[in-house]
């Protein structure tokens, strides 16, 4: 079957959502014309962030006003078991800076559960999706997607390994674990944010992890990557994302990478941290 005919009708809403934040997006980001203000915890927050924020909050309260709505840059609304989850604009600061690579990303739990998440990157032409039991697709457009799948890469030395930044591995007490795991894999890249996990999930990147995300954050990257056989948590190991922290793997490496994180240095090595060794990205 093509993949649009697996989407639920919950899927096929978040698409439409997608659609619309897609052309608000890029029509800011290609006019260089953005509003950039502070948030009281210092990061950056444009007016596309808002306006797509509100333009997927507004649709949900017509299509679905019983919901519960989470989103990063607004209040919490309504309650109950279903609940949308949506970062309108994942990479504000390569948004901001005129990097291509941002995404907006819309999930809907029932419970704890995620069961439905679509990330769309518009200027990389790229959208990623899966529902829960129905499998994972990318692509440019709903009908010509096809189904994604994670690595079948067996061991840390060949892995390909992707992050964001290196400063909260140091300031969550994981900075020496984590550099001597990006010293062994075969190659380490900061492709950032929602796109490590994506190309995790796509097979391309074999571990993909960051020390501190909210829920926003990782809601919809978790179904993609459950879906495409990968494997999503926390840095201790707990599947979903509950945080703290985002691991996704390809499933075979999670438990070794997991050990490895949560493995504390040797004695006498404790004085590496905060001043990590930092070694070369190859
Ligand atoms: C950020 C990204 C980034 C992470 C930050 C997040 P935003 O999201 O996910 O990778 O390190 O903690 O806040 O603000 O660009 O949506
Ligand atoms: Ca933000
Ligand atoms: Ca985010
Ligand atoms: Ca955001």
């Amino acid at each position: 079957p093509s993949p649009a005919q697996n989407l639920t009708d919950d899927l096929r809403l978040a698409h439409l959502m997608a659609d619309n934040a897609d052309s608000i997006t890029t029509s800011r980001f290609r006019a260089r014309d953005l509003t950039v203000s502070s948030k009281p915890d210092m990061t950056e927050v444009t007016d596309a962030d808002l306006a797509v924020e509100e333009a997927v909050r507004r649709t949900l309260s017509k299509a679905r006003p019983r919901d519960a709505v989470h989103g990063e840059e607004g209040e919490d609304t309504g309650w109950g078991p279903r609940r949308w989850v949506v970062d309108p604009i994942d990479g504000t600061r390569n948004f901001v800076r005129g990097v291509p690579v941002w995404a907006t990303l819309i999930a809907l739990m029932i419970d704890d559960e995620v069961v439905a998440g679509v990330v769309s990157a518009p200027m990389l032409n790229r959208r990623w999706w899966a529902h829960r039991g129905g499998g994972a697709f990318a692509g440019k457009s709903l009908m010509s997607a096809s189904p994604i799948r994670v690595s079948q890469v067996a061991t840390v030395a060949d892995a390909s390994l992707s992050y964001s930044s290196i400063g909260g591995w140091v300031t969550s007490g994981h900075g020496q674990p984590f550099v001597d795991l990006m010293r062994d894999c075969w190659r380490t890249r900061a492709y950032g944010d929602f796109w490590s996990y994506m190309l995790l999930a796509e097979g391309a990147v074999d571990i993909a992890c960051e020390p501190e995300l909210a829920l926003h954050d990782m809601a919809a990257l978790a179904v993609v990557v459950e879906e495409a056989g990968g494997r999503f948590g926390n840095v201790a190991g707990e599947r979903g994302p509950v945080g703290p922290g985002a691991l996704a793997t390809n499933g075979v490496l999670h438990d070794e990478v997991v050990r490895r994180l949560n493995t504390p240095v040797e004695a006498g090595d404790d004085d590496l941290e905060p001043s990590v060794e930092i070694p070369r990205v190859t």
